[in-house]
């Protein structure tokens, strides 16, 4: 088989720090590929007008895989003003490239697993009699990735058609008398067939990995058409797997179950927002954004990515004190989809041994605050974290 090739690409700040460490570890288990560089960020939006420049598009759209580092995004006024002059007034207007690539790849279904690892010191714990329990946490998120609140279809003050449009629901006539000015509207759309995929996706998922419920996240209750739509798609798609059990929950209460009984769940499915905020529930009962990983996985493309962001108050720390754990974790979602599932397992096994270990630690798995002086309180820096975990496999 020919050699794959991947399209790195780090980003802004910390992006910059943790991509080049899961390099590192890709190469040191022998994983044959071929590294090419892709350019995206808040550097690209300066100096060319476009954070995400098409020559990235093309590299993603040859060579399909992409490993991602994190952006800095800033809100439009700051982005006009940070443009370079030669571009200023010109029509460039700021995106985010990474719901650009989200959209133009259909990168619909966004994976976040969140499992948590023995002897990591950030895990949740529950109070049992006189001590303590820590429940294994092993959830896999499934989030549309593409749709719903976060389609991008809103206005502030909406065109006259379009209120007209609205205007013939009858519970918009509790807003009839606000004008045009004061009204946002956001709109919620979901598609069927993008229920469906994220829906198979889950239980494929759960049917594979030995996970033995898949949980629809939603808010049916009281968002009918769109909650609704993805719920009564999945208990169609169910019957096809038997075995593993449908169980649908409420976004707000899931959210408060999660602390009370996170070890009961197994693959949660979820609409782009209640997806976005399920996920980083789970994240923070196991370790938080140091450990936070992801996949952005469409028919034809999928990039890789930790969920944290670029952290710029760390980025220019030498050496650097942020958790690498995140961007490897995303680089082991990588080798899963490429079928190197043994390689991945090793990986993760070393990460396992290093956080059961407990002699290496980054400063956020000691509960300090960042900055140069959490080496002095013995907190490991991002290399020798990769080195910790280089020595174990
Ligand atoms: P952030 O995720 O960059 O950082 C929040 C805090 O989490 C950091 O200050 C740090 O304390 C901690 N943290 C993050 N990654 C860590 C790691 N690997 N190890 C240890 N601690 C870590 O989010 P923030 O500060 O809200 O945003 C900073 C910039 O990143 C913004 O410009 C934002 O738009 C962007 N962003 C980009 C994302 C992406 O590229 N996918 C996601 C989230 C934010
Ligand atoms: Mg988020």
């Amino acid at each position: 088989m020919a050699k794959r090739t991947i399209v790195m690409m780090p980003g802004d700040g910390i992006g910059k720090v943790v991509l080049p460490e899961a390099q590192r570890v890709l190469q040191a288990v022998g994983f044959e590929a071929n590294y090419v560089p892709g350019d995206i960020g808040w550097e690209f939006w300066c100096k060319e007008g476009n954070a995400l420049p098409k020559r990235t598009i093309d590299l993603l759209t040859e060579h399909k895989i992409g490993l991602f580092g994190a952006i800095t995004s800033k809100p439009k006024d700051k982005a006009a003003a940070e443009l370079s002059p030669a571009l200023k007034g010109k029509g460039h207007v700021y995106y985010s490239p990474i719901v650009t690539m989200r959209q133009h790849f259909d990168l619909d279904l966004c994976v976040r697993p969140c499992r948590s690892f023995k002897g990591n010191p950030l895990n949740f714990i529950r109070r049992q009699g006189d001590g303590f329990f820590e429940p294994p946490v092993d959830v896999v998120i499934f989030r549309q990735n593409t749709e719903g609140l976060y389609c991008g279809v809103e206005w502030t003050n909406p065109p006259a058609n379009v209120r007209t449009a609205l205007e013939t629901h009858p519970k918009m006539g509790a807003f009839k008398h606000v004008p045009g000015e004061d009204l946002a509207v956001s709109t919620r759309i979901f598609s069927r067939g993008a229920c469906r995929r994220i829906v198979r996706a889950g239980f494929e998922h759960a049917r594979q990995f030995g996970y033995k419920s898949v949980t629809i996240c939603e808010k049916p209750n009281v968002i009918r058409e769109t909650s609704g739509m993805m719920l009564s798609e999945a208990q169609i798609i169910a019957k096809e797997f038997p075995g593993i059990a449908l169980w649908d929950t409420n976004i707000d209460a899931q959210m408060m179950w999660l602390t009370k009984n996170p070890e009961d769940y197994g693959v949660i499915v979820a609409g782009n927002m209640f997806g976005d905020i399920v996920s980083d529930g789970f994240a923070g009962l196991v370790g938080g954004l140091g450990f936070a990983c992801s996949a952005n996985i469409g028919k034809d493309v999928a990039v890789f990515e930790p969920t944290h962001g670029s952290a710029p108050k760390y980025e220019k720390l030498d050496p650097p004190i942020v958790n690498p754990i995140a961007m490897i974790l995303s680089a082991c979602m990588m080798l899963d989809h490429l079928g190197e599932t043994a390689t991945a397992e090793r990986i993760r096994g070393a990460i396992a041994k290093v956080v059961a270990e407990g002699k290496v630690r980054t400063y956020d798995m000691m509960r300090l605050t960042g900055g140069p002086g959490v080496f002095q309180q013995g907190a490991a820096n991002t290399r020798q974290m990769t080195d910790a975990i280089l020595a174990k496999l």
